[in-house]
């Protein structure tokens, strides 16, 4: 038996890289997957092959920016599974424009997705979650929040709320037994660094790119400590990554 079976998880933006990798992940260890994403075809070929491998996985297409479309993610999963134990506010964009060009519907852009739709998420779980007995939250942050790029203002901006969002949520859900933890993490194989190549090793020990999966089995973890337990904050990257840990 999986160590998430009979657990719904709902993860934001599961078409593609780290969320695709959590839901997989998920599905192994018995969890029913809800995979979401704006690109509907993408996420129904994702669903079908959860399903192939023997897991069980529900597409709900929608833009997690748009109220309307939260509301329904979370009313369809609730109408084929009867709840939700698990939200994994995973769907983002990074972004490489220096400030001085940075125009104001790109900064809200990169707010929407990485800041606001967390925000819509975890408050549609927590309509659910606070009167059946709370569940788990987790956000995906990135190490820029610490550590930031060049040319990346909102993208810091918004990893460093997750961060807060996160601490109010743990608070808030505290009367109701809902776990908020957010990950921070370093380079992982997704359409974020295409150009870099896949995961795994590359020329260098410093070219390391982590799979999608590692951050699966984290999950998992965050996901499965006794009820009482919150891994609150994990920084996941690769050891020999040169420009976080000391100066390289
Ligand atoms: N990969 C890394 O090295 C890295 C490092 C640090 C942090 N992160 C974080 O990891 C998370 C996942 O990114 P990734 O690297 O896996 O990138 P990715 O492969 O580009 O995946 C992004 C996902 O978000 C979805 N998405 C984007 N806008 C959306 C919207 N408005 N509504 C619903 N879904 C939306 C995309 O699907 P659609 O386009 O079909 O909507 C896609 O499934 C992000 O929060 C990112 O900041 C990644």
């Amino acid at each position: 038996m999986g160590q998430l079976q009979g657990k719904v998880a709902i993860i934001t933006g599961s078409n593609t890289g780290i969320g695709k990798g959590i839901a997989e992940v998920f599905a192994k260890e018995g969890a029913k997957v809800v995979i979401n994403g704006r690109r509907k075809e993408l996420i129904e070929s994702v669903a079908a092959q959860i399903k192939a491998d023997g897991g069980e996985s529900l597409a709900v297409p929608g833009d997690v920016t748009k109220e309307k479309d939260v509301v329904a993610l979370f009313a369809k999963t609730i109408a084929t599974w009867g709840k939700v134990d698990i939200l994994v506010n995973n769907a983002g964009i990074a972004t490489h424009t220096p400030t001085w060009e940075m125009s104001l519907e790109m900064w809200q852009s990169v707010v929407d997705i990485n800041l606001t739709a967390a925000f819509l998420c975890s408050r549609e779980a927590f309509r659910f979650m606070k009167d059946h007995g709370g569940g788990r939250i987790i956000n995906i942050g990135s190490i820029s929040a610490q550590t930031p790029r060049p040319d990346a203002a909102p993208y810091t901006a918004t990893k460093m709320a997750i961060e807060g969002l996160t601490r109010s949520l743990t608070l808030d859900g505290r009367r109701f037994n809902i776990v908020s933890s957010v990950i921070h993490t370093g380079p992982t194989a997704s359409n974020f660094n295409a150009a870099r190549g896949g995961a795994g090793k590359g020329k260098t020990p410093a070219d390391f790119i982590m799979f999608p999966h590692d951050l699966g089995r984290l999950a998992t973890l965050m996901c499965t400590l006794p009820e009482e337990v919150n891994l609150f904050s994990a920084i996941i990257l690769p050891n020999h990554m040169p420009s976080f840990i000391g100066r390289g």
